[in-house]
């Protein structure tokens, strides 16, 4: 049995060498520690031997058994070592390669429209005044002559941040839908001087979105007012933005409109950039493109801002920031802007 054993750890240490991969390390394993291997086996029978002999054959199997886990425990990590340093050698990584190029990122349509915008109110003579998105009732219709049930309040579709038994009264609180109640803050504010802002910003409005509205979408407001600021100044004013966003060869139509909170009230359009009078897709075959709602401030709003309207007098207007961008470069849905699809950013 002793002359078996010692061959048994030969032939096995020698198998071990031969031993490639983890494949043939586990067979190896299964074939001589394993339940049924052989080494496994031979201890096992150590009953059939006379009594005298088995404490020795006892210790030498048991001796064998270590020594085998051991080469067994050795062969894996040479394995293992010999694995890692092929997977190393299959992946290796040229340090000296130059590294893939980050294009540099650019600014959002919109922000760039902002910025043409600001540009061109800034050579008028137009300081920038940012007012809050969250507003409230009283900011945002009250105080511009719109109280509470004024059937025009229905022109602006509200999300309320405050609870349905606030809505619609003075301490209702409300997403801005429109730029328009910075008008009274920045008159509280600069009252009794005269007056010459932009009021950008977002607005929401609680609208279905199409081609032509979003949800949240960006406005600029405009607020003169002064000694003897008449509608001519306002039409000058209009016409000369058209002119420095969309060419000086584009003319403005003046149309007469309602908002409570300028009298007169107007709306201006510009001759479609696109046919240019013609008639086209953009503007829907009427040769002209709106650009803004504007008016005279009305007087109960002058007194709302602290100034008298027997003495001051004012012009305002709110004008989009998305449509005269899809207007100038021809875009034909205004849900591109917020959609993220980078094809569609990159071309700006
Ligand atoms: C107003 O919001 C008035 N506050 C404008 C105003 C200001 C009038 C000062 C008089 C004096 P209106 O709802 O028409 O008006 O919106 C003005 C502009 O905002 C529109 O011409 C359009 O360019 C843009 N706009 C309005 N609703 C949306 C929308 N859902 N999505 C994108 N742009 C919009």
């Amino acid at each position: 049995m002793l002359e078996q054993l010692s061959q048994l750890e030969k032939e096995s240490l020698a198998a071990l060498e031969a031993v490639k991969d983890s494949g043939a390390l586990a067979e190896w394993n299964r074939r001589y520690l394993g339940k049924k291997g052989a080494l496994t086996q031979m201890l096992r029978s150590v009953g059939q031997l006379p009594k005298e002999e088995r404490p020795a054959f006892g210790q030498a199997a048991n001796k064998v058994k270590v020594a085998l886990e051991a080469a067994y425990e050795a062969r894996m990590e040479e394995l293992r070592l010999a694995d890692t340093a092929q997977e190393l050698e299959r992946g290796a990584v040229d340090v000296t390669l130059p590294g893939r190029p980050i294009g540099p990122g650019h600014l959002h349509i919109t922000t760039q429209t902002l910025r043409q915008i600001y540009a061109i109110f800034a050579q008028m003579g137009f300081q920038v005044y940012e007012s809050p998105d969250v507003e409230t009732d009283e900011m945002n219709f009250e105080l511009l002559n719109m109280p509470p049930h004024h059937p025009a309040r229905d022109m602006w579709d509200t999300f309320w941040v405050s609870d349905e038994a606030s809505a619609g009264s003075a301490q209702g609180v409300l997403l801005r839908t429109h730029t328009s109640p910075g008008q009274i803050r920045v008159m509280r504010e600069r009252c009794p001087e005269p007056i010459r802002v932009i009021l950008p910003g977002k607005c929401y409005r609680y609208e279905q979105i199409t081609a032509r509205a979003e949800h949240q979408f960006y406005q600029v407001e405009g607020l003169a007012v002064g000694h003897g600021i008449s509608m001519t100044d306002l039409i000058g004013t209009l016409t000369e933005f058209a002119h420095r966003f969309y060419g000086a060869e584009g003319r403005i139509r003046i149309r007469s409109s309602y908002f409570p909170f300028t009298e007169p009230s107007i709306e201006a359009d510009i001759d479609c950039i696109i046919c240019h009078g013609e008639g086209c897709r953009v503007c829907k075959y009427s040769g002209w493109l709106e650009v803004c709602g504007a008016g005279m401030v009305h007087p109960v709003v002058l007194e709302n801002g602290g100034y008298d309207p027997e003495e001051w007098s004012g012009f305002a207007f709110g004008l989009g920031v998305e449509r005269p961008a899809m207007l100038k470069y021809d875009i034909d849905d205004i849900r591109l802007f917020y959609g993220n699809d980078l094809r569609f950013l990159r071309q700006f």
